[in-house]
């Protein structure tokens, strides 16, 4: 298989009519919204930069919420296509711009955003050069809210590791995440875990159900098989090990 098949292969799988692309929920950017906002000290008339939107599970709850203009960037088209369509089914396209560019190179000049939103998506860049970028762009009392995959407990079961030393090398736990955070300037206002249902019902039960779609498609492919059980390898690896990491979101004010 070609990298570009095995791309191909990728966005069939996480493609744009799943509810949403990482572990999440509408309470937790609800929860994350709400901290920002009262950082914030105001909840309208903002300027919001929505990195990594996907289909738009985090960027149609800010829009529904009302909160100002929104750029919602993804480096995938088809993804930003069916955030516009659900966003015109819920009467809040107007408040949502798109663009479709790779997050590291997006133009913004100093002090263009009041909140920069992240969910599963600063990984792409690397967070710690994620969050130095991006401070620039952020207004004098600027929010930042990203969520992020996180080591829970010192102790993890030897497999669980090396799953993830080879999937995410860079996964730290909360406490070095919060020095890199305080490092690159930021104040930490909150940092909430994700409940275990934001992992399953609105990601991995829905992928589940495409990975058996797709494996079917592909019996008897074993270049494609072997990506979806690669796939399905992490979905396995969080129903044994959900103790051991979760995804956390960090409310940050520069
Ligand atoms: C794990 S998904 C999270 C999507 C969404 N925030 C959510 O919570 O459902 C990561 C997203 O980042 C996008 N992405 C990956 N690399 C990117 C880049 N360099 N620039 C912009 N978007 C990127 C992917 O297309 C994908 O939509």
């Amino acid at each position: 298989m070609t990298n570009v098949e095995q791309l191909e292969l990728l966005y069939e799988i996480f493609d744009a009519s799943l509810p949403r692309l990482a572990p999440g929920d509408t309470a937790s950017t609800g929860k994350a919204l709400d901290y920002a906002l009262k950082a914030l000290g105001r909840s309208d008339g903002l300027q919001v930069l929505d990195l990594g939107c996907g289909n738009g599970a985090s960027t149609l709850e800010l829009a529904r919420r009302g909160i100002g203009a929104i750029t919602a960037v993804d480096n995938h088209g088809p993804f930003l296509e069916e955030l516009l369509k659900r966003a015109k089914g819920a009467d809040v396209a107007d408040r949502i711009q798109t663009l479709e560019a790779d997050m590291a190179t997006i133009a913004f000049d100093v002090g263009d955003y009041d909140l920069i939103w992240s969910e599963g998506s600063m990984y792409n860049m690397g967070v710690e050069a994620g969050l130095k970028h991006f401070r620039a762009g952020l207004k004098p009392d600027g929010v930042m809210a990203l969520s992020e995959l996180c080591w829970m407990k010192e102790e993890v079961p030897a497999t669980c590791r090396e799953f993830f030393m080879a999937e995410y090398p860079p996964m730290q736990d909360v406490p070095a995440n919060l020095r890199m955070m305080e490092s690159c300037g930021y104040t930490v206002l909150e940092t909430s875990t994700l409940p275990e249902s934001a992992w399953w019902l609105d990601y991995y039960l829905p992928l589940e159900s495409r990975l058996a779609t797709l494996q079917e498609k592909y019996a008897g492919d074993e270049d494609r098989m072997g990506v979806l059980a690669t796939v399905a390898q992490e979905i396995a690896m969080y129903r044994g090990n959900s103790d051991y990491y979760g995804y956390v979101f960090y409310v940050l004010q520069v």
